[in-house]
């Protein structure tokens, strides 16, 4: 059965302020390689070539990161929604790209370890209108929450206070064109949005045939910077020692770590698992477990543990560890020695800054 991928890779990531104010969330490095790269794989690998992947207002700068997908060997195409009105809106902006080919809409925030190929198989091999991914929660009122009857999905709850199971929705689906008139025949919700539960429960309702596949791995929503910090830990526990840019003889490598060409490693110690990125410069630095330094970064004089730090920052003389932080690109943190005595900050909307 030829299949279609589609990416959700618009919204507005309110959860991720500031650093959605200037950049697509799912650009954010997990382990030194963008999330949204991550779902290309993962539909690659189930042998899918031809994805369309929808785009907001960072539109420009996922051009610029995936481009016309031959890195990848698959085939993409941009499709802009006008505005994020839900992820069943995002189904009704691709009508044109999905025809009546049967699809896979993955989120583009999203990353499932074991990817989707398994899970793709079955749905070419079912009669199923639909394919939804589920994984069992330790607190299923935080998700859409699925109850089953067998394999057969009968209700679709979003943020259940009572959920009827702790079966919650992974972001991964699989779709027959069906979906495309349920998404027309349903109304926006109190947040003004085409849900895609809702266009689900409109296909149960109908009669259609909605199956599930519960997967085993771990997953994330990375939404939210806890879960960003989480999946960049889980990556990070797989990753192997590599060494290629280049270590003093006073800098100290501690389990897994990995330092990328060009990087620059002087009297640092870094403890895995731990990745320096291409032409990163540490100095005179601590770079502790779970921590992911981008390419061109500057860490001179401090300490950094359980961190995501984009390209291009820098980082000098701080008198505290940072940790269980996620700092943006061409960020400044400097320890100033001028007098008097004073923070000094040019912080952008809906920063947070935590102080010792
Ligand atoms: P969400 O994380 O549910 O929404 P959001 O990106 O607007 O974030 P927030 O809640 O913090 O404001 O979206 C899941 C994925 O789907 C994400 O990659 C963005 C994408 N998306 C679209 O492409 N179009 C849409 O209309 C919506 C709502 C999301």
């Amino acid at each position: 059965m030829e299949l279609k991928g589609l990416i959700l890779s618009g919204g507005e990531g309110t959860r991720l302020r500031p650093i959605t104010h200037t950049s697509a969330k799912q650009l954010v490095p997990v382990a030194n390689k963008p999330i949204l790269f991550y779902g290309l794989e993962a539909l690659r690998d189930a042998g899918i070539s031809d994805i369309g992947i929808i785009v907001g207002d960072t539109e420009e700068e996922i051009r610029k990161a995936v481009g016309d997908g031959s890195a990848w060997g698959v085939r993409v195409t941009y499709i802009r929604q006008e505005a994020p009105l839900g992820l069943a809106h995002a189904v009704l902006t691709a009508e044109e790209f999905l025809g009546d080919t049967p699809f896979v809409m993955y989120l583009g925030d999203n990353l499932i370890k074991e990817g989707i190929s398994a899970f793709v198989e079955e749905f070419r091999n079912k009669e199923v209108d639909a394919l939804i991914l589920l994984a069992h929660v330790a607190e299923p009122q935080r998700f859409g929450v699925a109850r089953l009857e067998g394999n057969r999905v009968v209700q679709l709850v979003e943020k259940p206070k009572d959920p009827p199971s702790d079966l919650a929705l992974v972001g991964a689906y699989m779709f027959r064109p069906c979906i495309l008139e349920a998404s027309r025949a349903i109304t926006p919700s109190w947040r003004n949005e085409l849900e895609i539960t809702d266009a689900i429960q409109y296909l149960i309702d109908n009669g259609y045939r909605v199956e599930a596949h519960i997967i085993k791995g771990w997953w994330k929503d990375t939404g939210h910077i806890e879960d960003l910090l989480e999946a960049n830990r889980m990556v990070l526990e797989d990753i192997e020692t590599s060494i290629r840019g280049r270590l003093d003889e006073e800098s100290r490598v501690l389990g897994r770590v990995v330092v990328e060409e060009g990087a620059e490693v002087v009297r640092s110690t870094l403890r895995g698992p731990c990745i320096v990125g291409k032409e990163s410069r540490i100095v005179d630095s601590y770079i502790g477990p779970f921590t992911s330094i981008y390419c061109g970064v500057t860490v001179e004089g401090s300490e950094i543990e359980h961190s995501i730090i984009m390209e291009n920052s820098t980082i000098r003389n701080m008198p505290g560890r940072i940790e269980d932080s996620l700092i943006g690109k061409n960020v400044e943190i400097d320890r100033s020695f001028i007098l008097p005595k004073a923070f000094r900050f040019m912080l952008g909307d809906n920063s947070r800054v935590g102080l010792i």
